[in-house]
């Protein structure tokens, strides 16, 4: 069965994922999950850009993942807000290194849920826009395309590098308002399950951040902020995904309690 490994924030790659894996009979798999078996012949990714570059998990997932037969169908798909070079070829770079290629690559540009800098721009003609080149995409996936992606640029790896997220404790930026209700949301949405909230106390960061700001989002209360750019700002989820969805498919298991509404 075709397999398709997401990771998602805000909902905007899993619902790119979902939409693809429905259209070729697949199902969705975490990427956040260290659980990958690869014995599928059509297997694809679905990610977020983050500084030009791969989220960290996305990246740790490529380099353990087990290699797929060689005749297997690869693609791989970025969404971003705003640009995003070479951030598929980091992708075949990794798939190179166990003696793959990538078979397609493609980007769909969505919301930008990078709130530190940017407020989110969402309408009705960006949602139309939206599903009119993911149809496109789904097509060629559909039909076993073969699309080249550029190549991960010296330019893409300095702007990497900036990624505050290769800092494990980037984590120590976020504060907590008296809005907390200690309702726990943000520890469900963590995809690495860094936030631990004791009774009393608010969330506690462990310092194995992925920045992806997935707890940020989810906070009914808007109570997390990363320094100060977020402050004031409306939270964002695509509108096509529910918050619980989001749980089941990207964050660990272990964080898993009440369902989200
Ligand atoms: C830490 C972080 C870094 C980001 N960096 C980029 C970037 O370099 N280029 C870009 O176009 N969008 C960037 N974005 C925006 C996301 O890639 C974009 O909104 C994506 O669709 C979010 O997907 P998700 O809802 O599946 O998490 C960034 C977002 C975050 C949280």
């Amino acid at each position: 069965m075709p397999v398709v490994y997401c990771f998602s924030a805000t909902g905007n790659s899993l619902y790119v994922a979902k939409r693809i894996a429905a259209a070729l009979g697949g199902e969705v798999r975490s990427l956040s999950r260290p659980d990958a078996v690869c014995d599928e012949k059509v297997i694809g990714f679905v990610f977020p850009a983050y500084f030009w570059g791969l989220p960290n998990l996305v990246d740790r997932f490529l380099r353990d993942l087990p290699p797929p037969a060689k005749d297997a169908y690869l693609f791989a798909v970025t969404t971003y807000g705003g640009a995003a070079p070479g951030v598929l070829g980091a992708v075949g770079k990794r798939l190179r290194e166990k003696g793959l290629r990538l078979s397609y690559g493609g980007k769909l540009k969505m919301p930008d849920n990078y709130l530190p800098a940017y407020t989110v721009k969402d309408s009705e003609a960006i949602r139309l826009r939206i599903d009119r080149e993911l149809d496109a995409l789904i097509e060629d996936v559909v039909h076993s395309k073969r699309k080249a992606v550029a190549a991960y640029t010296p330019l893409s790896r300095l702007v990497h590098r900036q990624f505050p997220a290769h800092q494990s404790d980037c984590d120590s930026h976020f504060t907590v308002s008296a809005a907390c209700t200690r309702c726990g949301v943000c520890g469900r949405a963590c995809p690495v399950g860094n936030i631990a909230l004791p009774p009393e106390e608010g969330p506690r960061f462990a310092h194995r951040c992925e920045l992806c700001l997935a707890c940020l989002h989810a906070c009914p209360a808007a109570a997390l902020d990363w320094k100060t750019g977020t402050v004031g700002k409306a939270r964002y989820r695509n509108p096509h995904i529910t918050p619980q969805e989001l749980i089941d498919l990207c964050a660990p298991k272990v964080a898993q309690g009440e369902p989200v509404s």
